[in-house]
């Protein structure tokens, strides 16, 4: 009886459990009182009923406000009727806090308000699906390289110098010198797959985006694997393998919480390899037929990205960009130096990049030259630049935007939807 969690109360139908959590919401009916409780794992609803009950404990479940923590005990029963299709016949009921008014109740709430609520509006049901989305994600990209070989290496956090260009750069003081919050752990992430051969690393990444768009976020969780001697159509491969498998595995396991937030499963059901892989030069001449005005050379927008994303059933790779428009650790096509042997995976239904990654320079005189030209310190990537003298070798690797990948999956507007606190331009609080 002890330690029976919502999620697992169908394999207790006909024994007494005891449940403790919070009540979602209370209905009453004259001799009835339906008790909708939670306790994280899921919600289920308890029945009161007055003539099965001391008349005090009827009318303490009558006076339960929302979000009141309580403890119920009773047998569980199969009801089609129910949600969740079990219930609870109500037999003891322990108050541990009564809530004071909650302020998120069933009615319509601005999204400010809801933002400015945010440890309260986790609890609600679509929010708590988008968290179990998000948790079987993660978990299912891990597993997914785990298996494949790939250690966890965790990379720093505060940095000496810029992965993705300086303008996006967070400063923090660091003694007598300053430091930048990282904006990815690839860098890192070569001299461990140097090490150790093939890896990879997760965690919070942060980037000064100016941007207000509903797909960036200033701190978000990046899943970046690097592997040695690993080049451009093995990465393609990989983060294939892996966002199908993600997938899938959603699909399988976290289907009721799709329902919740009205996800149309189809379109997940029809990602499978081989996604198709374009060049940038069809990409823009795509986009010109539906009346884009890009130039080459220019990099895609959300907006550019969103129609592309349209025209494919399943993610779509748009590989070789211009060298312009990318970082400075990009390999150029030896055939054509002018692009990169680098890829964005783009998600259908207009969700755009999920996935960026490529070929590293894996040439010292090169390397040094793409930093001079960007204006990057070469004293700070000496170290960077010893991968390239002690046995260098072709290495590729991506980073995969854990927010931007849940959004999509789940079919959320905005990202901010996605991480149990979002960081946004202009919202640090709660
Ligand atoms: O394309 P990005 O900038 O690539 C890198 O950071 C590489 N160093 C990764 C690597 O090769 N190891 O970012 C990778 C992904 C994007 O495709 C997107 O999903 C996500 O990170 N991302 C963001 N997500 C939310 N908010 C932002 N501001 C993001 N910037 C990037
Ligand atoms: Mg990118």
């Amino acid at each position: 009886m002890d330690g029976v969690t919502i999620e697992h109360i169908g394999e207790h139908v006909g024994e007494e459990v005891e449940i403790r959590g919070w009540l979602y919401n209370l209905r009453s009916s004259g001799a009835l009182h339906f008790l909708l409780v939670r306790d994280g794992s899921g919600i289920v609803q308890a029945v009161a009923v007055r003539s099965d009950l001391p008349a005090d404990v009827f009318e303490l479940a009558g006076t339960l406000t929302q979000e009141s923590a309580i403890i119920i005990a009773g047998p569980v029963r199969g009801d089609p009727r129910a949600p969740g299709g079990y219930e609870v016949a109500l037999r003891r009921l322990h108050v541990v806090h009564l809530a004071d008014p909650y302020p998120i109740t069933p009615k319509e709430h601005g999204v400010e308000f809801l933002m400015d609520h945010r440890h309260l509006w986790l609890r609600s049901q679509r929010q708590w699906a988008i968290m179990r989305v998000r948790a079987e994600v993660e978990r299912g990209m891990c597993d997914y390289l785990d298996d494949l070989g790939y250690l966890r290496m965790d990379t720093p956090i505060l940095t000496p110098s810029a992965c993705e260009g300086t303008t996006t750069l967070f400063e923090t003081p660091y003694f007598e010198r300053r430091a930048y919050l990282t904006q990815s752990g690839q860098l890192y992430n070569e001299a461990t797959a140097a090490a150790l051969g093939r890896v990879y690393c997760f965690g919070p990444t942060f980037r000064a985006e100016k941007s207000k768009t509903r797909r960036h976020l200033t701190e978000f969780w990046m899943l970046e694997p690097e592997a040695a001697y690993l080049e451009l159509d093995g990465y393609m491969d990989l983060a294939e393998g892996l966002v199908t498998a993600v997938v899938r595995r959603v699909l399988e396991r976290r289907r009721a919480e799709l329902e919740l937030v009205q996800r149309d499963p189809a379109p997940l059901e029809a990602v499978r390899p081989p996604f198709p892989r374009i060049t940038y030069d069809e990409a823009v001449e795509r986009l010109h037929a539906q009346g884009a005005a890009i130039t080459w050379g220019d990099d895609f927008g959300g907006d550019e990205e969103t129609v592309l994303s349209r025209q494919f059933d399943r993610p779509v790779f748009v590989h070789r960009y211009p060298a312009r428009c990318k970082a400075f650790y990009m390999q150029p096509d030896p055939a054509r130096p002018e692009v990169v042997l680098g890829a964005d995976l783009l998600a259908p239904e207009g969700y755009g990049e999920i996935v960026g990654g490529g070929e590293r320079i894996h040439d010292t005189a090169l390397l040094e030259r793409r930093l001079t030209e960007m204006g990057l310190p070469r004293a700070e990537y000496q170290w960077y630049l010893d991968i390239r003298r002690y046995g260098s070798v072709p290495h590729s690797g991506f980073g995969i935007g854990i927010e931007r990948t849940v959004a999509w999956i789940c079919g959320l507007e905005h990202v901010r939807e996605t991480i149990p606190f979002p960081r946004l331009i202009n919202r640090l609080y709660p």
